[in-house]
This record gives structure tokens, C-alpha cells and sequence, in this order.
């Protein structure tokens, strides 16, 4: 179906706010009823009333096999609605009111079919589980509602079900329960009746009905009240929540320490589901998880999943302040809780884990996938100035970007100034739904500085440059500053935090424009021109600019082979070290004799230990295929995967038996201890190279540790064998396979190992063959992502092939994924709009394949807006 587009600049408050409501659900084996009960009020603040003349009541509602709706105004007799006579469209009613009315109450019954339900939002079924999803519009699947995020209501829910259910679950406080005797169908049924003190938008309610198993502990807020904490799980997986457990109060901890925010109600439940369209959802006091965030053992997770468990736990707990007391007031804000919370939790995990790695973990992820979008068909402000369908928009850039956003206004206030700010925001706009302005503003407000530079980057697209060079002169160095967005001149507000390194290595102190002497300086360029003088007593220094990545841009600067080396060896800043090194990685792809003063820092690193193992794997990784292609606009991801993949060899060679050495050494040292992560990091991309050059050492040991029981090495051993000979690698996935055969989630990573392959003889054959193995399931997103994600990603030479049967594969599977999960369809669709970098051949294959889909009848608003923007 195809939708207008709605715009930001049309925001309209509504006149009648539904603040109360009461959901009944009467679940049944193969359908549900839902009653609800709702009071409208009328919103008496300032002049909304004439910018509505007409009164009326707009509800949404979608899939609703409506029974009765009843309205009752200023409390006299309910009467019937007739949908028809009030209907506007498929999606939308709206009731008229009486100008002079006071209050109204609207009664609904409505019939729901969960189990037909494969959009995964709504009320659907998830392996005999019903669980909900409502942001952003999800809720409106569930009954009819005014179902927008700026209208705040007190939930009181009630839940009725067959006993064979052991959990009815919703958000807020468990008020009552109790046993019911059906005379119907003569079996017992029970009830739970939860209430939600916290007004909140439709958007984060949930419900959960299943039958489950809990983990249950506790933890006391720094007020001394005793929270319940519970994570339910499918039966048989209750042993695989401590993880989970561990990172929640962890997550509890640093929220008290670092912002002062306590958890506001009895308890705090966590649900994993085995079918969902994202990570998981901060629903309030139940969040819901993809369960692959939250089981986990050292068996059978690797050091990656548990870092990724102990992020998205805390993140969803961080929206509990940052999202859920303090809200939006409508969906084009969706950075105001998204971008912040990011930002929230990647502070969080480089305060309990390694600050200058997770920096760069940061940067990598923020490079390789939202540089891409904001350099392509879809991109957008990290607040969109409009959108058809609001679904794309939970992208990087509005999550990545928008915490990139939030870093430079707290490193330009300091951290004393930004808590100031957010206290005030808190205090300020405690239970309402706000924009970005209002945030900007309580900073300003906490911190008594003006914020007016930054409101730039919320309504600018694409990725700045900044170019600065050098002119040494009297004693003193210039630096010359320029920047360009999407080719224009306009320009940003780009935080450069600067130091310059001596000849031995150490920062000295200088002064730029003459302020005072500092080691490090954070400039704040705010022209499109510009230049500094920095003074110092040195001489012989070298600069290291934009250290911690201090502002999301491109830079290009005139730092020569030999200061990049410098910088390599002695910055002191993690992110810094990492930067120089993919400069000169790329130096290699013009200049190969460069190869061979890089590999002897980095024998030096290997050797000496001067450095973090974690830092040192990091050193290891090439820039990735994204960043190389990104260099020209006439790129070809066949030359460039063989381009990349011929350096790699190439320094593989030049560092072998130190790579040998390092990784023997490292299998001496008990590498499957739980705390050994940066030894299973180093050891796994020495095996990436090794493998590549056909090490003997390299690949037996890789053969080896894929059998192991420690997930980690069973998987980094399997990875780095799928890099070399396809066929060895399979027989070793074979093996995988049989002992994993029963784990869902294990043979997630198994369907992500196959889809990299490419076997002499049997290519496309064998990936489309995953997509009928019997573990295989179409209504999974994380098979999808597993299957056609990686596909795409990481099978370079099959999903490029040249005759385009790649594409084909890809292109058909989305229109079939499309009929039952257009979220799912929308997404796995965006590396076939990619293209920008690519040669006009190219870029008409992909289009081609493109075409094939948008010209399907019936597609998903939501994949037909990706389409469109990219064949504009
Ligand atoms: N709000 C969720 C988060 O980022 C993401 C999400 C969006 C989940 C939409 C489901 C649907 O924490
Ligand atoms: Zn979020």
C-alpha cells in the first residue's frame, strides 16, 4: 500500500488525551479478546482549541475484527459507534464530539487471531508464547487507540487465560490475581491484574502469556528499596540467565552512580522471545528480548555475545529514564531516547570493560554501516524531516549518529555541566513527551551555556570532511581548517580534540591562539574556514588530531607515512593508534613497500607486549570493504574484496612466524578461562591471517579449537577456517552442526558460517539449501539475518556474482519475506541499495534486481519507501 509521506512541520496536538485505560484480554487457544475501557479528557492548555475547530476523537486501529464500540460523553448512557459511518480510511476512525463536551468514554471489544500474526508486532505467537510489540505502531494492532507517543495514560491491564498458561504478565505492579471456573469449555482458567502507576504512550505497554520459566533476584536501590528482578524464558533455558542477571544490575548500578536515576517500581521483568524483529524492547517495568541477548553460557556464547548481552540489557534498562518517565512527543524524535540512551550504554560498557577498545568498537560499527546510509539512497538527519514509514527510520544513524551527537555536547560541556543538564531534564520533564529542543534546552538551563551551534547537526545529512593542513612558520604551526557536507559549504559545529607528540614519543604542552598551555586542546570549529596558531617549545612534533574520533566526520589531513608511524607507536590514544594504522593500511593499497614498516610495529607490539591484547587485535583489522570502497566512486566490490583480501595475504606472509609464535604462546596460557577475552580476540585474527596463507600451524590449530567446548575458540576456529579452503571448513561445520543440532540459537551461528561459503562445484546451491534445512524457520528474523544478512555481507563473490544470480537469490526471497514481515523485508534489502560507489555496470545489476521487486503488486509500504528512495 502506498502511503503520503508525513512531515514534521505538521504536528498537531491533540485536543481529547486518553488518560486512563483499562485493557481486559481474554486469551484463548486460537484467538483472544480484548475489551477496553478508555477516558478521554480534554486538553486545556493554551490555544489548542483553536487550532482544532472541529472536535472529534481519532482512534487507529488495524486488523481489529471489531465486535462493539460504545461511547458515552459527560457520563450519560453508552450508545453504539457505527465504524462505518465514522470510518476514514483502513487504519483510522474518527468520532465527532460535541464542542461543549467535558469528558468521554469510549468501550471497545475487539477479536484478535495471534497466531495468524507474522509481523511481530501486535499480539503474536512466538513458539506457543503471546507476547507483544507495540513501538512504534504496534498497539493500534491490538485494539483502537489514539496510538501516538505525545498522549500519556495510566494502564491497568487484566488478563484471563486457560491455567495451562503459568504466566500472564504486564507492566507495573501484579494488584490482584485469582482463579475463574469457565463453564464453557469446562476448564480453569486464572487471571492477573497488573497496574501501571507511571503514565506512558501506547507504545511501551506488553503483555506476555506463556508457559515459562523464571529466574528471580533481587536489588536494592541506593534508597534502600528492594527491587524484584525477573527474567522468564522458554522452559529448558532457565540455566542460561545469569548472564543476563549480572549485566541488569550492573546496568541498575551505574544509572544510580552516574546519573542519580533510581528504578520506580516493585519489580522489573525481563522476557526473552525466540521471534523478534529487533534486539529487544524497553516496555515499561517488562522489557522483551530477542532471547539471543539474553541466553547465554560460556559453552555456548562466545566473548562477543556476552559483550553484546551486557550493552542491550543496559541500554533497555537506560530507557526506563531516557525514553520511557521522559518520552517523545512524536516519532521524528526518535533520537531524543534512541541517541541518548546509545550513548548512555556505550558509557556504560567502556566504564566495565576497556574504554580505549570499546572506542574503537564504536567508530568501526559507526563507519561500516551508518557512513554507508549517510552516504546513500536513505539518508536522513538523525531527526528526519519526514518519512512514510516509520519503521526504516530505527536506523544508525538516528541510534549511532544521534549518540555520536550527544558525545560531542557532553565533551563540550565536560561531565560536571552535562549531569547539571540532565537533572534538569529529568526534573523538568518528568511524565511528558518532548522534542529535541527541550533537551538542548535543559542542558543549556543545567550548564548556563549556549547550545545553539549544535541544533545543526539534528537537521543536517550526510558525513562532514574536514581537511586540515599545516604551515609551519616563525616558530609557530598553522593549522588550516576546512570543512564540506554533501559537497555544499554549509557547515557543523566538528569538536577536534588535538595533541602533538615529541620525537620520543611523550605529549607536550602547548597553546593554541594563545590560551593557555594544555596537553590536549578540544577546538571547537564552527565556520566552514578557518586557522589556528598553536605555540609550543618542541620543534619536532607530530599532531594527532581528532583523538577519541572527538566529532562523526571524514578526515583528511597532510600527516606523512612517517608521522603516522609515530603516532602508531607512541599516542597514547587507543583510538588514535587504531586510526593511524587504517591510514596506513591504506597507504599499502598504493604503496606496498609500506607493508614492511608496519608489520615491524607490529612485531613489536606482539613481541613486547606494550599494549592491550584487545588493542593489539584491533591494530590487526584492515579497514573494512565498506571504508576501501568508500575511497572511489567507481569502486567494484569483486576488485575490492580480492584488493583487501591480497593485502591481508600480503602481511600475513610478512608476519608469519611471529603469528606462529604468538599463537602458540597464547595456547599455552589456559585461553578458555572466562577472563582470557583479549587473548581469544588476538588469537582469532592471527588465525584469520595465518589460515589465509596457508600456515600449517595455523590452520591445525584453527582445526583444533573449532572443536572446542569454549564457544569463542570453537568459533573464531571455524571462522578463520571459511576463509581459506571451503571445502576442509565445511567437513569442520559438519562436526559443529551434529554437536549443536538442538541449540536454536547456536545453529544461528552455524546458518551464518555456511551462508559465507563458496565451494567449488556448488556456490549459490548450497546457501539456497540452508533456506530448506529443517532448523531453518521463515518467521525468524534472526534466521533471515543469519542466512540472507550474512549472505550478503560477507559472500562477496556469490552476492556479486556477475550474472547477477546472487541478486536473483536475494531479491526473491525478500518478496516472499515481505507477505508475512515487512520490517524484516525493509532491512535485509538495504545492501542491495548500496551501490552508490559502484560503476554504472554494477550499479545496473543491482538495479535491475531492485525493479524485479518494486514492480511486485502489493508490496510493504515499508520495503517500497527503501525501493523507491534508491532507484530515485
Ligand atoms: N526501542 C527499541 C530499542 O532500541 C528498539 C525497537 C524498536 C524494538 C522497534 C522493537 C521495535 O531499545
Ligand atoms: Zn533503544
Amino acid at each position: 500500500m502506498s502511503v503520503a509521506a508525513k512531515k514534521r512541520e505538521n504536528y498537531k496536538p491533540l485536543l481529547w488525551n486518553p488518560i486512563n485505560i483499562l485493557l481486559d484480554f481474554q486469551i484463548h487457544k486460537n484467538y483472544s479478546f480484548v475489551k477496553s475501557n478508555i477516558l478521554f479528557e480534554k486538553n486545556n492548555q493554551n490555544n489548542i482549541q483553536n487550532v482544532l475547530l472541529e472536535s472529534s476523537i481519532e482512534l487507529n486501529g488495524i486488523d481489529l475484527e471489531t465486535i462493539n464500540l460504545q461511547i458515552s460523553i459527560d457520563n450519560k448512557p453508552f450508545y453504539n459507534l457505527d465504524i462505518k459511518t465514522i470510518f476514514i480510511n483502513d487504519e483510522l476512525i474518527s468520532i465527532p464530539i460535541p464542542n461543549d463536551a467535558v469528558t468521554v468514554r469510549i468501550l471497545s471489544k475487539v477479536k484478535l487471531y495471534p497466531s495468524d500474526n507474522f509481523s511481530l508486532e501486535g499480539l503474536y505467537e512466538s513458539n506457543q508464547m503471546l507476547c507483544t510489540q507495540c513501538e512504534p505502531e504496534g498497539f493500534r494492532k491490538i485494539t483502537w487507540f489514539p496510538d501516538r507517543p505525545d498522549c500519556l495514560s495510566i494502564f491497568k491491564v487484566n488478563i484471563e487465560a486457560p491455567i495451562s498458561f503459568n504466566t500472564m504478565l504486564s507492566n507495573g505492579n501484579l494488584i490482584d490475581e485469582g482463579i475463574i471456573k469457565d463453564y464453557n469449555d469446562k476448564s480453569v482458567r486464572h487471571f492477573k491484574t497488573w497496574n501501571d502507576p507511571f503514565p506512558k504512550p501506547s507504545y511501551l505497554f506488553a503483555l506476555v502469556v506463556g508457559n515459562l520459566e523464571v529466574t528471580s533476584s533481587t536489588f536494592t536501590t541506593f534508597s534502600n528499596k528492594i527491587i524484584n528482578l525477573e527474567i522468564y524464558t522458554e522452559i529448558g533455558n532457565k540455566h542460561l540467565t545469569g548472564y543476563a542477571m549480572k549485566s541488569l544490575k550492573k546496568a541498575m548500578d551505574w544509572d544510580e552512580r552516574k546519573y542519580g536515576l533510581e528504578y520506580d517500581l516493585e519489580c522489573f521483568m525481563i522476557v526473552a522471545v525466540s521471534h523478534f524483529n529487533m534486539g529487544a524492547m524497553e516496555n515499561k517495568g517488562l522489557n522483551i528480548f530477542n532471547s539471543k541477548f539474553i541466553l547465554a553460557d560460556l559453552n555456548s556464547a562466545t566473548d562477543y555475545d556476552l559483550q553484546n548481552i551486557e550493552a542491550i540489557v543496559a541500554h533497555e534498562y537506560f530507557h526506563n529514564w531516557t525514553g520511557n518517565r521522559v518520552t517523545c512527543r512524536d516519532w521524528f524524535q526518535l533520537t531524543l531516547k534512541e541517541g541518548l540512551t546509545v550513548f548512555r550504554d556505550q558509557e556504560f560498557s567502556a566504564d566495565m570493560n576497556d574504554r580505549g577498545v570499546k572506542r574503537i568498537e564504536d567508530v568501526i560499527l559507526l563507519r561500516s554501516i551508518q557512513f554507508p546510509e549517510d552516504a546513500g539512497s536513505n539518508k536522513h538527519p538523525i531527526r528526519p524531516d519526514e518519512y512514510m514509514e516509520i519503521n526504516n527510520f530505527y536506523t544508525p544513524t538516528v541510534y549511532e549518529k544521534g549518540a555520536e551527537v550527544i558525545r560531542m555536547i557532553y565533551n563540550y560541556l565536560g561531565e560536571k555541566l552535562y549531569r547539571k543538564g540532565m537533572d534538569v531534564y529529568f526534573n523538568k520533564f518528568d511524565g511528558k513527551a518532548v522534542t529535541c529542543e527541550d533537551f538542548l534546552k535543559a542542558l543549556e538551563l543545567g550548564s548556563n551555556l549556549n547550545l545553539d551551534l549544535f541544533k545543526e547537526w539534528y537537521s543536517q545529512a550526510g558525513t562532514p570532511t574536514l581537511n586540515i593542513k599545516r604551515v609551519a612558520h616563525n616558530n609557530k604551526i598553522v593549522f588550516d581548517l576546512y570543512q564540506t557536507v554533501n559537497e555544499q559549504k554549509s557547515y557543523l559545529p566538528i569538536p577536534i580534540a588535538i595533541s602533538l607528540i615529541d620525537k620520543k614519543g611523550d605529549l607536550v604542552e602547548f597553546s593554541i591562539n594563545n590560551s593557555k598551555n594544555e596537553y590536549e586542546h578540544v577546538y571547537l570549529l564552527s565556520k566552514s574556514n578557518d586557522k589556528i596558531e598553536i605555540s609550543c617549545h618542541e620543534d619536532a612534533v607530530v599532531p594527532s588530531l581528532l583523538r577519541g574520533f572527538s566529532a562523526p566526520v571524514n578526515i583528511k589531513t597532510d600527516l606523512t607515512i612517517i608521522e603516522y608511524l609515530h603516532i602508531l607507536k607512541h599516542d597514547n590514544d587507543s583510538f588514535n593508534k587504531w586510526e593511524a594504522i587504517q591510514n596506513l593500511y591504506l597507504s599499502c593499497l598504493e604503496n606496498e613497500e609500506n607493508i614492511s614498516l608496519i608489520t615491524s610495529i607490529l612485531s613489536e607490539f606482539l613481541n613486547k607486549k606494550i599494549i592491550s591484547l584487545s588493542l593489539i587485535a584491533y591494530l590487526l583489522e584492515l579497514p573494512s570493504k565498506t571504508v576501501i570502497e568508500n575511497l572511489s566512486n567507481v569502486s567494484d566490490p569483486i576488485d575490492i574484496y580480492h584488493v583487501r583480501r591480497n593485502l591481508i595475504k600480503k602481511i600475513g606472509l610478512s608476519l608469519q612466524s611471529v603469528f606462529e609464535k604468538t599463537s602458540s604462546n597464547l595456547m599455552k596460557n589456559d585461553i578458555n578461562q572466562t577472563n582470557k577475552t583479549g587473548e581469544r580476540l588476538l588469537l582469532g585474527k592471527i588465525l584469520n591471517f595465518l589460515v589465509l596463507v596457508q600456515s600449517n600451524i595455523g590452520i591445525k590449530l584453527a582445526e583444533k579449537i573449532s572443536l572446542s567446548d569454549n564457544m569463542t575458540l570453537s568459533s573464531i576456529g571455524l571462522k578463520s577456517l571459511c576463509q581459506g579452503d571451503s571445502e576442509n571448513s565445511l567437513k569442520y561445520l559438519n562436526n559443529f552442526y551434529s554437536k549443536w543440532k538442538s541449540n536454536s540459537l547456536v545453529l544461528e551461528k552455524w546458518f551464518e558460517m555456511m551462508s559465507t561459503l563458496n565451494i567449488d562445484g556448488e556456490g549459490l546451491k548450497l546457501i539456497k539449501k540452508l533456506l530448506f534445512h529443517k532448523a531453518f524457520d521463515y518467521k525468524n528474523p534472526n534466521k533471515l539475518r543469519s542466512v540472507l544478512g550474512s549472505f550478503q555481507r560477507e559472500n562477496t563473490l556469490l552476492f556479486h556474482a556477475n550474472d547477477s544470480s546472487g541478486y536473483n537469490f536475494v531479491s526473491d526471497q525478500i518478496i516472499l519475506i515481505d507477505i508475512k514481515n515487512p520490517q524484516a523485508a525493509a532491512r535485509l534489502i538495504l545492501p542491495l541499495t548500496r551501490f552508490n560507489n559502484y560503476n554504472e555496470i554494477r550499479k545496473g545489476k543491482m538495479k535491475q534486481a531492485l525493479y524485479k521487486i518494486y514492480n511486485k503488486k502489493g508490496l510493504s509500504s515499508d520495503l517500497s519507501e527503501i525501493i523507491a528512495k534508491a532507484l530515485k
